[in-house]
């Protein structure tokens, strides 16, 4: 079984962060993104993932050179960002007919991918999906009384069904897959300007396949600043909570959940709830509330909540919110 991860986008949503770094990089509780579901496909024993890159690709290959040593992975270019249907037409050549996985990275997400592995042979293939109130921002499916996917809607203006597709799939029949995307790519681009993936599931339903729904329990968006700084919360408040030994906490209040890394020298002020502090930052002084402060940051006479700053960044004698890039400088005195 192989991966394909498209993450060729601009991830304007995550500015100034991705004017550097691409979306699925951007870290979160101390990791990439993607860096969470990478290390779920390597223990479902997928060693060859297919990358859609476009904007930032080379940092995208150099790191998945560096972290990722043992994967095969194979990169192709979406130089025209027209939808989801073109940027996995594109990994066609590396799937050779074999069965995949397609995942988006701007979200994590508690999903039993062995599903993928187990699966009863009736199926063509799995959308993970979870139910949401506001299902006008999803595509939608709508299932029989077995599970099986009958339609998938895109951002319905009514709830003909609050089940979302997360933009996780595995897909068996991967031949009927691509002529799906080959029909959605022949048809024009949809009002949208856009080619969905999902009417290529569509085609395939419309034309025999069984395509089961699968539940996920937590669903957790990175695509912009205020939900990543909640994915960060959920983060160090299960898996990724904890104070180095490494690291130096000087008369600073914490109020856990917080993840303090190494190398980070926290002297005085009040630190967390929800907040990691990355390797080397300091702060002097800081009063900071769910934010992630990035690696080697300094911080002096701050009071910020609900933030995000940048490798690198120094600020001093600030309060508030703020959304800073690494290397930011803002220092009021
Ligand atoms: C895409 C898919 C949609 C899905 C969503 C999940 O939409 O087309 O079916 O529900 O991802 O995040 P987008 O967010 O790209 O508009």
């Amino acid at each position: 079984m192989k991966a394909v991860i498209p993450l060729a986008g601009r991830g304007t949503r995550l500015r100034p962060h991705t004017l550097t770094t691409p979306k699925p990089l951007v870290h979160v509780a101390g990791r990439p993104v993607m860096s969470y579901i990478l290390d779920d496909l390597i223990d479902l024993g997928v060693t060859e993932v297919i990358f859609v890159i476009g904007y930032l690709g080379d940092v995208v290959k150099e790191y998945v050179a560096r972290e990722y040593p043992t994967l095969t992975a194979h990169y192709v270019v979406q130089d025209v960002q027209d939808g989801t249907a073109g940027a996995v037409k594109l990994a066609e050549p590396f799937a050779d007919g074999g069965e995949l996985l397609i995942l988006f990275v701007d979200t994590l997400f508690d999903a039993d991918l062995s599903l993928a592995r187990a699966l009863d042979p009736e199926w063509a293939g799995v959308i993970w999906a979870k139910e949401v109130e506001d299902y006008q921002r999803f595509g939608v499916i709508v299932t029989d009384e077995h599970g099986a996917m009958t339609r998938i809607v895109e951002k319905p203006t009514e709830p003909v069904s609050k089940l979302a597709n997360i933009g996780l799939y595995y897909i068996r029949d991967t031949d009927l897959l691509f002529r799906g995307i080959d029909h959605v790519l022949a048809a024009g681009l949809a009002s949208t300007g856009e080619y969905y993936l999902t009417d290529a599931f569509q085609y395939m339903v419309d034309h025999g396949a069984r395509i089961r729904t699968a539940p996920v329990g937590g669903w957790y968006d990175c695509g912009k600043v205020d939900a990543l700084l909640e994915t960060n919360a959920h983060l160090v408040a299960t898996s990724r909570g904890g104070i180095s030994p490494d690291a130096v906490v000087e008369g600073t209040e914490i109020v856990e959940p917080v993840r303090v890394e190494a190398g980070a020298r926290l002297r005085g002020g009040t630190v967390g709830p929800n907040v990691t502090i990355e390797a080397g930052a300091v702060l002097e002084d800081a009063e900071v509330r769910h934010s992630i402060v990035g690696a080697n940051a300094r911080l002096v006479g701050v009071r910020l909540t609900d933030s995000m700053i940048g490798a690198e960044a120094h600020l001093e004698g600030i309060e508030g919110r703020v959304n800073v890039a690494e290397y930011a400088e803002i220092v009021v005195t």
